[in-house]
């Protein structure tokens, strides 16, 4: 690679040795790719928890854990505060829920441990798989070094910064260096669209966009979708929950929707001069077929575990709940967990929603991914949820049967214990 003088500094340890490592790193990582050289960021959001069950809070060493699994050092390292603005992203529990997730004290303790460490570097404990909705909102053009799929998507698709899927390997050195190998999402030319999915069926719901994305994502995979023929403008809410959908299925980074997306003011723009390599339609019988591949694993309608917030809900989402849940009572036999923003749960808080879903019986949580941590309610057997993404990982991860519908579909789910969605 070609590397600049700062680069060929840190490269040579004159940073000390853990930024020594960390440019090593992305060298190795850029050199692998065929990358040129590396790209300034000031925009960098990964995990720097280990989800450890078991650890020792009181004997842990962060510095030498992080040097082992992210800096591919058997030497313990000193990792020096972050050079560029760099953002925590979700984590695997929360601390402040332990008793309903079923987590012990000790595991708590840990957690809370890598929580200081993680601060004492300077990063942004915003914790969360949504840092867009919390205020980290890159502009069109902004090269950033997020990992998180459903976020990537979100960035380089709905608001034109650019950034790979990276790893926590990567964040890491790009939260010490302030680089990241140029490539990929960074350039141009892999930016354009390659197929054109022509949409003839309505999408106007919020499950409609997870419908479309989950298929968008199991057609072309980690390809660059140009969407043409949508007719009413998505809300932000539908766009994260498109790109979540559309990376779980297939591992879609970028996308397109003609008229929409700050990339494809057309069709045409959105290829760039390119010709799509293959036309797919989106019409009722496909729309129809993902719906049935997405609920594949529920053969119970009885539903114990209501899920919600995946990707991490919205300020907007919380009001819609509140409404639907107003003067309701969810069913003893079922639990109702919501995954939000710390700082959304606070707003949700003050706004006066969080009473109302609370009262009706729901759990509000922050900071976590229930994928990640595996988080269901001891013995709960079937789900319902509004998050294609999570319709895809839990059932997976645990077994669990899962549900796909609207929000309004899990919340009468809630109420009667029974599921009763379907498509529409
Ligand atoms: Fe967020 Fe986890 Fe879903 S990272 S998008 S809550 S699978």
């Amino acid at each position: 690679m070609r590397l600049k003088d700062d680069e060929k500094a840190m490269l040579d340890g004159r940073e000390g040795p853990a930024v020594q490592r960390a440019m090593e790193l992305l060298v190795r990582y850029g050199e692998a790719l065929g990358a040129e050289e590396m790209v300034d960021t000031k925009n960098v959001g990964g995990t720097l928890f280990i989800p450890t069950r078991g650890g020792d809070a009181k004997t842990a060493d962060f510095h030498a854990i992080q040097s082992m699994f992210n800096l591919d050092s058997e030497k313990p390292l000193t990792l020096p505060p972050v050079k560029v603005p760099s953002m925590q992203f979700q984590t695997h529990m929360d601390p402040d829920s332990c008793a309903i997730l079923g987590i012990s004290d000790s595991d708590r303790d840990y957690y809370r441990a890598n929580e200081a460490f993680v601060r004492s570097l300077g990063i942004q404990m915003a914790c969360t798989c949504t840092p867009y909705q919390v205020g980290n909102v890159p502009v069109k053009g902004e090269h950033c070094a997020w990992m998180e799929s459903s976020a990537v998507a979100y960035i380089n698709g709905a608001l034109g910064a650019r950034t790979n899927c990276e790893g926590n390997a990567s964040t890491l050195s790009a939260m010490l260096t302030g680089k990241i190998p140029y490539w990929g999402y960074h350039c141009d030319e892999y930016r354009r669209g390659t197929h054109l999915i022509k949409v003839e069926t309505p999408i106007e719901t919020f499950e409609d966009w997870g419908l479309l994305g989950y298929y968008a994502g199991l057609t072309i995979q980690d390809k660059v979708p140009v969407i043409e023929g949508v007719t009413a403008l998505p809300s932000k809410d539908m766009l994260k929950q498109f790109g979540a959908a559309a990376a779980s299925s297939g591992g879609l980074e970028m996308y397109h929707i003609a008229g929409v997306t700050p990339e494809a003011p057309d069709t045409a723009a959105a290829f760039g001069g390119n010709k799509p390599v293959e036309t797919l339609k989106f019409g009722w019988e496909e729309k129809k077929e993902i719906y049935e591949k997405i609920n594949c694993t529920a053969e119970s309608n009885v539903v114990d575990l209501v899920m919600l917030g995946c990707p991490h809900y919205s300020l907007e989402q919380m009001w819609n709940l509140a409404r639907l849940l107003d003067g309701k009572k969810i069913k003893d036999s079922v639990a109702f967990w919501i995954f939000v923003p710390k700082a959304i749960k606070l707003a949700s808080e003050e706004s006066g929603y969080s009473a109302v879903i609370e009262k009706a019986g729901a759990k509000i949580m922050a900071y976590a991914c229930p994928a990640m941590g595996h988080l269901i309610p001891k013995g709960a057997k079937v789900m319902c949820t509004d998050s294609g993404k999570q319709a895809h990982y839990l059932p997976n991860m645990t077994g669990i049967q899962a549900w796909y519908g609207s929000t309004e579909e899990c919340v009468n789910a809630a109420v009667s214990g029974v599921w009763e969605g379907r498509l529409k």
